[in-house]
């Protein structure tokens, strides 16, 4: 039996990490987010329920698992509370610990975000200011805020907010014009936030070694994706924190060996923000003011078969989704870039296997010689083409049932990243999974 599992993203976000550790947790014990904040977003959807988190690790809809928030993420107490309350009002009590060294986001971060992070094209949830204020040895911890009794800490929050707030408004108010935030409100919000939590809060480092040494199982689950990694990835149009292996590592404070590192890879490449993307599918500009509710005409259909890439492009947003859990915003999409698994996600991570996600969004895919395209490599470019197969998959369950062309598509992912396949994802249902093992030849 396999000790610990590590899954993470191989390209810009997005890649369907949640559903797959919700499919996996059942057999481990603990289910760990190492690094980001609520940024990230998972949708899972079980029976007729969907369920949205940003924070909570997908594990936490299963009580008998520890869902842990290590030292790595960065904590929004309102966000956290307000999941927490969610989800304890549908499944009841939930189970998780948050690491008394994780960096809290404060209303300040999240304004800066807003003001400076456009370029990037953020999230706008604080998490860049937040992570620079660690860095700088400014930022306010989960242990200023909750003591290793789990008592609330009012006066130290204060007096370290008091410093911290002082600059933030400084330059709140001298740079931006803007309004400066009160201490009192923060401190009375954050205060009585924390109350809900505060007896989750320990030293997760600890808590998890001494699982380890018992023979717990560990499930860690990455937010984000290889190419948002500050140092891999497509700097400055990247996150904050270390989607990896390193990063589980950095992330948890402890070192781990794993039995399996799972790189989910979407069948086609998605990316939200600003920021390079080389297999794109129409531009950046002409998806950004697409609207959620708009259809996939018939139009948009005849405009894609006679070669139109940004129509291309609409139809993979269509039948995906792909809009933001986080802020809603189109998401660009474009063909499979395997140049990101071979030179990035496989070498960074040292992935063990991939698992590849939304494979039925490709069927019946219009293009101009109804083939699909995978980049293979940039320098020099150099493509691969595949048929399409018109049926829909969603249903199907076994491998085998698939269409010849799909199971040649898989195959061929298999082949140039030279990595097993074990899970294939057919639609957004819990069991719409199919558990395969392709070997690349
Ligand atoms: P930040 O993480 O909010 O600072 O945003 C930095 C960049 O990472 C932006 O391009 C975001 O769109 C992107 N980003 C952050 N988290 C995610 C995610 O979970 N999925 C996809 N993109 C993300």
């Amino acid at each position: 039996m396999e000790k610990h599992v590590a899954v993470l993203g191989c390209a810009w976000g997005d890649e369907g990490k949640g559903k797959i550790v919700h499919s996996l947790a059942p057999d481990y014990d603990y289910i760990i987010r190492f690094n980001g904040g609520n940024n990230a977003g998972h949708t899972v959807v079980v029976d007729d329920n969907t369920y949205k988190f940003h924070l909570l690790p997908s594990g936490i809809l299963y009580p008998d698992k520890v869902s842990v928030l290590a030292n790595g993420v960065v904590i929004d107490p309102k966000i956290l509370v307000g999941e927490i309350e969610n989800i304890e009002s549908k499944i009841g009590k939930t189970n998780f610990r948050v690491s008394h060294a994780a960096h809290v986001i404060l209303p300040y971060h999240r304004k800066i975000d807003g003001l400076e992070g456009k370029k990037v094209g953020t999230t706008g949830r604080g998490i860049g200011p937040c992570y620079q204020d660690k860095v700088a040895r400014k930022g306010i911890r989960i242990e200023d805020l909750v003591d290793s009794d789990g008592e609330i800490r009012t006066d130290h929050f204060r007096n370290l907010l008091e410093e911290t707030l002082e600059a933030a408004n400084f330059i709140l108010t001298q740079k931006y014009h803007e309004k400066p935030f009160e201490l009192d409100d923060i401190v009375e919000e954050y205060t009585s936030l924390a109350q809900v939590f505060a007896e989750n809060v320990t030293d997760t480092s600890a808590l998890l070694y001494n699982a380890g040494k018992k023979g717990k199982r560990f499930l860690f689950e990455g937010a984000q994706g290889i190419m948002l990694d500050p140092d891999i990835g497509t700097y400055p149009y990247v996150t904050s924190s270390h989607p990896t292996t390193g990063g589980i590592f950095t992330g948890t404070g402890l070192y781990f060996e794993f039995d399996r590192i799972i790189g989910v890879v979407k069948a086609y490449t998605t990316r939200v923000g600003e920021g390079p993307m080389t297999t794109e599918l129409g531009t950046a500009e002409q998806t950004k003011d697409e609207k959620k509710d708009e259809p996939f005409t018939d139009e948009n259909r005849k405009k894609a078969e006679a070669g139109d890439e940004y129509c291309m492009g609409k139809f993979l947003r269509k039948k995906g989704v792909e809009y933001g859990t986080t802020t809603e915003r189109p998401r660009r999409c474009g063909w499979l870039d395997l140049c990101i698994v071979n030179k990035k996600a496989k070498p960074a991570n040292g992935l063990t296997e991939l698992a590849i996600t939304k494979l039925d969004v490709l069927s019946d895919m219009p293009s101009c010689n109804e083939r699909i395209t995978v980049c293979l490599d940039y320098e020099p470019p150099q493509y691969a083409e595949y048929p399409r197969w018109q049926q829909e998959i969603a249903d199907m369950r076994e491998y085998r049932e698939l269409p010849r062309q799909a199971q040649q598509y898989v195959q061929a992912i298999s082949n140039h990243t030279e990595l097993p396949i074990k899970l294939v994802s057919v639609g957004p249902a819990t069991d719409a999974l199919i558990n395969c093992d392709i070997k690349p030849y």
